[in-house]
């Protein structure tokens, strides 16, 4: 992959997503709001590909994998309205379709299609599987990581704001009880992501994007993610509780191994 396929894909990226402009104040909102995510996210990839060593081509498979991993979010929230995969369809999914059919990909190696499609797949899964080819959880594993790491970012925001400006694609509408979910707490300490399926309040979501941590594999990724006091801010908010209590010390435990093993 050289430079000039991705100049080609960054300009086949704006001119498609800038086909999804609309006139209705809040769907331009969250048109704008994905193609900045895409960016942060191209950075955010380059950063941990650079972090890790990565040569020229695979930096640019990185930056052509961070273009393209979210772009069924457009024709989701075109037709659905919504960013909800549970109500609507998987966005990865779409992605893959709205790609595979729009002969981007045409030039690419097979090798390096694989790798794209396949990364792009497992973006938005639960996990990686065990069973998946060491050349894709690479990548897997930077989409994974330079996505959260920004979504990190705009959900601390949107938590900051949404009584002024609310958003329910961001938050499912969810209402700010002072309740949280026995499910998530023993999720997490467990070690393991809160699942969407489980949440009930907001309560419940900061716990989930707390859980993030558990997933997050470079340590670049990590030291950006502890700079920026994104996990600080969600512990802040969460009621005082004796589990929400167990649940700060276990996060910040494990926060604290990790920086053992990578120093
Ligand atoms: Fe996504």
């Amino acid at each position: 992959m050289d430079a000039k396929y991705v100049s080609l894909c960054r300009d086949w990226f704006l001119d498609y997503a800038n086909r999804f402009q609309s006139l209705d104040p809040g769907v331009e909102k969250n048109i704008v709001l994905k193609i900045g995510h895409t960016y942060r996210v191209c950075d955010n990839a380059y950063r941990i590909a650079k972090s890790v060593g990565m040569g020229r081509d695979d930096l640019a498979l990185a930056e052509v994998l961070a273009l393209f991993h979210d772009i069924g979010r457009f024709e989701q929230l075109k037709v659905f309205g919504s960013f909800d995969d549970r109500i609507t369809v998987d966005h990865a999914k779409l992605g893959l379709k709205v790609l595979n059919s729009s002969g981007v990909f045409c030039d690419l190696a097979r090798s390096e299609r694989r790798r794209l499609c396949r990364a792009i797949w497992l973006h938005n899964k639960y996990e990686i599987p065990e069973t998946e080819r060491s050349d894709t959880v690479l990548f897997s594993r930077l989409i994974r990581d330079a996505d959260k790491l920004d979504i990190l970012g705009v959900i601390n925001e949107h938590f900051a704001t949404r009584d002024l400006h609310p958003n329910s694609a961001l938050d499912f509408g969810m209402k700010d009880e002072p309740g949280f979910s026995r499910e998530a707490v023993s999720e997490i300490l467990q070690g393991k992501m809160v699942r969407i399926p489980v949440l009930k309040t907001m309560n419940d979501m900061r716990l989930m994007y707390l859980s993030w941590a558990f997933d997050i594999y470079f340590p670049v990724t990590l030291s950006c993610i502890e700079e920026r006091g994104y996990l600080t801010r969600l512990m802040s908010n969460l009621p005082d509780d004796p589990e929400i209590f167990k649940v700060r010390n276990f996060v910040e435990e494990y926060l604290a191994g990790r920086k053992h093993i990578y120093i």
